[in-house]
């Protein structure tokens, strides 16, 4: 195995995430992954544009109109051109199909921005201020097929203001997001490395 992990980061929009883990790569080389690939199911997303400028390799496909395992093919097959080793879904916001699933078993992280097991899905900052949740937060885990349902790896919690609305909520858990996912993908890259998890395509 090479020395670094090749991480390929899915995108579907404005990649803040995958910055975050591009410059936490960046501000130390000795870092266990690089940024292999940058790979998205929206060939106009922002994040696209972002990877680019830093000199990542970037690869994008529309998926309208494409029966989900075709697209998903695809995608493995960049991925695999690319020698990644282990992917980081960053906004990535297209369920992947279970046959995909299989194939990188224990090799695809997610960062969540709820509590998980609390608000998997769509519009977790308002669900939880509606809950009356005292904590929101964000949550890394390893994809399995069920959405939003794969073992967390790790977790932030951030309070819930009385003045909060969802997105002045969802700003202050990006931050904490942008923490997370970096030291998460560094931890879970390290253990990959020294073979001290069992996960492999
Ligand atoms: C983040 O909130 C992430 O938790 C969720 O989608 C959002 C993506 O934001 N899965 P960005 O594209 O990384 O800026």
């Amino acid at each position: 195995m090479a020395d670094k992990i090749r991480i390929g980061v899915l995108i579907s929009g404005r990649g803040s995430n995958m910055l975050a883990l591009a410059e936490h790569r960046r501000r130390d080389p000795d870092r266990p992954y690089e940024i292999a690939l940058v790979a998205a199911n929206v060939p106009d997303a922002r994040g696209l544009v972002v990877a680019r400028r830093l000199g990542l390799k970037t690869w994008a496909l529309s998926h309208k109109g494409m029966d989900r395992a075709d697209f998903d093919a695809k995608l493995d097959a960049a991925l695999r051109d690319h020698d990644i080793e282990l992917i980081a879904l960053a906004g990535y916001m297209r369920l992947l199909s279970p046959g995909f699933v299989a194939r990188w078993a224990g090799r695809i992280l997610n960062i969540h921005p709820s509590l998980l097991p609390l608000h998997k899905g769509l519009d977790t900052h308002r669900r939880a201020i509606l809950a009356g949740d005292d904590f929101a937060g964000c949550s890394v885990h390893v994809v399995t097929e069920d959405l939003d349902s794969g073992p967390v790896i790790a977790q932030a919690r951030v309070k819930i203001l009385p003045r909060d609305d969802p997105d002045s909520l969802a700003a202050r858990v990006l931050e904490a997001e942008h923490r997370l996912y970096p030291q998460a993908l560094e931890d879970y890259a390290l253990a990959l490395r020294e073979g001290s998890t069992s996960a492999g395509p």
